[in-house]
């Protein structure tokens, strides 16, 4: 802490040796009362002579000459800090050149976000096939499914692109053959498929939240903010937008409705 004694009546400060800038006045009788600092001693023969001096107490410390050439930051020095064994590039076949604080969980993890996306992209496609079928003919879901499918493709392909980028490697999983019937006796179909999609982009969103939380807990910054910015924001949007279409085709049953919604996506519709 440093001190310093003012001059109430003339506000001219008197500095010591030991005493630094201020920042607060205090009334003299309170810091008599109330501080037990080392400096007191060799302030009370001036404080006895008179009350008009008030002392004021900084929490900072003030710097002298020799504290400052300590604290200076030693300067970068970009040849020794290269000598470091972890930044030497590595020259074994088949290891990547690129890879940099990326761990096998995080790797691991995404390789299997990507055979994620490719499952679903693959049960979309069932979806566009079975609306597509000259005996259903219901051209905007079958139009709606077929775009979600090459949405869910392109996501497999973000995280690919994004797996080299970091060092890792590609491991492509088995993609397990979807459903492909997807009529129901009380829903219908389109209903049951948008349900069913629904689910898919709520399951979709909680591997995705896994695969961030293996980021988080690998202290990987930079694949959290790839998973929030990329696809965490856009998997909201889609949940809500499904769910307003299952709510639309709950509304109008299996009639002449689903017609009208039908076309309405043939127009209007868009990917999940
Ligand atoms: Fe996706």
């Amino acid at each position: 802490m440093a001190l310093k004694l003012v001059s109430s009546s003339s506000l001219t400060s008197a500095r010591f040796p030991f005493l630094g800038s201020a920042s607060a006045v205090a009334p003299a009788s309170h810091f008599r009362s109330s501080t037990s600092s080392a400096a007191l001693p060799l302030l009370l023969p001036v404080l006895q002579r008179g009350s008009s001096y008030a002392i004021t107490a900084s929490k900072e410390k003030q710097p002298d000459s020799l504290s400052l050439a300590a604290a200076a930051p030693a300067a970068f020095q970009p040849f020794q800090e290269l000598k470091r064994k972890d930044l030497a590039v590595p020259v074994a076949p088949g290891h990547s050149l690129a890879k940099q604080f990326y761990s096998d969980e995080c790797e691991l993890a995404v390789n299997e976000q990507i055979n994620v996306e490719y499952n679903v992209s693959y049960i979309y496609h069932a979806m566009y096939a079975y609306f597509e079928r000259d005996n259903v003919a219901l051209k905007g879901l079958a139009k709606f499914f077929k775009e979600s499918s090459l949405e869910e493709r392109e996501h497999a392909e973000k995280l690919i692109e994004y797996q080299n980028k970091r060092g890792g490697k590609v491991k492509l999983h088995p993609v397990m053959p979807p459903i492909a019937e997807f009529d129901h006796a009380e829903k219908g179909d389109a209903l049951n498929a948008m349900e069913l999609a629904l689910a898919l982009e709520k399951l979709t969103n909680e591997k995705l939240l896994n695969l961030h939380n293996v980021a988080k807990r690998c202290n990987d910054t930079q694949m959290e903010d790839f998973i929030e910015s990329e696809f965490l924001t856009d998997q909201i949007a889609a949940i809500k937008k499904i769910s307003e279409y299952v709510s639309q085709l709950r509304r109008i049953g299996k009639g002449h409705g689903v017609w009208d919604f039908d076309q309405m996506l043939l127009h209007e519709g868009g990917p999940a």
